[in-house]
């Protein structure tokens, strides 16, 4: 596990990680404290083709995973105190961000959590279809948006925010501990770019989506430390016919 602080002004970590081994697999985990609220550590996953696209131009969600890995991110979320998508995917996909396993769900009950965590999306306009199925199942919801009429607002509690660190602000006075954050492109662009992840979760799938306009998983953007910054590769795993890599954004590779 690692807990990494950060200095309340300039928001740079303050303390080298702080690891604790786990059985035989090193797990960090990081948390940043600005001022007096614990910012939730926050995961971003995604699932690419090889040419790099997370989907492909046509109306439905193109899988690019397999079963496997689907489980995996079941059980991420069901580690998670919350997960977050932007509105497009909520729109253009008609997310849900569910727990699908029965035992996980038990197993956040039996440990005293809600049985789903709380599920998030975010907005600029406000204008989001209540008809969408992201509000009527699945536990609590929450919309952080720039303005605070939304066409949601009888459905679930609206917070407006300016800055994606406010959203880590307030989730983490919600206690929320362990955000993921699920897409799409330009939510995930939004974190990368604010430095604001500690983990990126990819999931590459062996397929050619080879439409140029396809969406992928990120914009261009002036990302912290420039295009020639290495991150920390934490581990690869082999995932049927997907291969899984995780990386530390925070952390420089140590052959930069
Ligand atoms: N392969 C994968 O793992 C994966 C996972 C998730 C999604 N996807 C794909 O990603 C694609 C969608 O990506 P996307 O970039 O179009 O949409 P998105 O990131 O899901 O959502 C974009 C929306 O979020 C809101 N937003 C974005 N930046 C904001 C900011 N700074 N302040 C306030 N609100 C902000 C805006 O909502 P309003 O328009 O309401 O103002 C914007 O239209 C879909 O094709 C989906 O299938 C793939």
């Amino acid at each position: 596990m690692t807990v990494r602080r950060s200095n309340i002004f300039t928001e740079k970590p303050l303390s080298r990680p702080y690891e604790v081994k786990r059985g035989k697999a090193r797990e960090r985990f990081t948390c940043s404290t600005i001022g007096f609220v614990t910012r939730p550590h926050v995961l971003l996953s995604v699932a690419v083709s090889l040419d790099g696209h997370i989907d492909d131009r046509g109306t439905e969600r193109f899988p690019l995973s397999n079963a496997e890995d689907f489980d995996h991110v079941d059980r991420m979320r069901a580690e998670s105190d919350a997960i977050l998508a932007g509105a497009e995917t909520l729109r253009r996909d008609n997310a849900r961000l569910l727990v699908y396993s029965d035992e996980r769900r038990a197993a956040r009950i039996a440990d005293g959590k809600p049985e789903y965590p709380l599920r998030i999306t975010v907005t600029r306009s406000g204008d989001l279809d209540p008809d969408l199925r992201f509000w009527h199942c699945g536990g609590a919801s929450l919309v952080y948006s720039r303005t605070p009429e939304t066409t949601v607002g009888h459905l679930t509690e609206t917070k407006t925010f300016t800055e994606f660190s406010e959203i880590l602000d307030d989730l983490g006075a919600r206690g929320v501990r362990k955000l993921m954050v699920e897409g799409g492109t330009s939510i995930h662009t939004a974190f990368l770019e604010a430095g604001l992840a500690d983990e990126i979760r990819v999931a590459v799938a062996p397929m050619l989506i080879g439409q140029a306009t396809a969406p992928r998983f990120v914009n261009p953007a002036e990302f912290p430390g420039g295009p020639a910054r290495r991150f920390h590769l934490e581990d690869v795993t082999k995932v049927g016919d997907v291969a899984v890599l995780r990386y530390f954004p925070k952390v420089t590779s140590e052959r930069a």
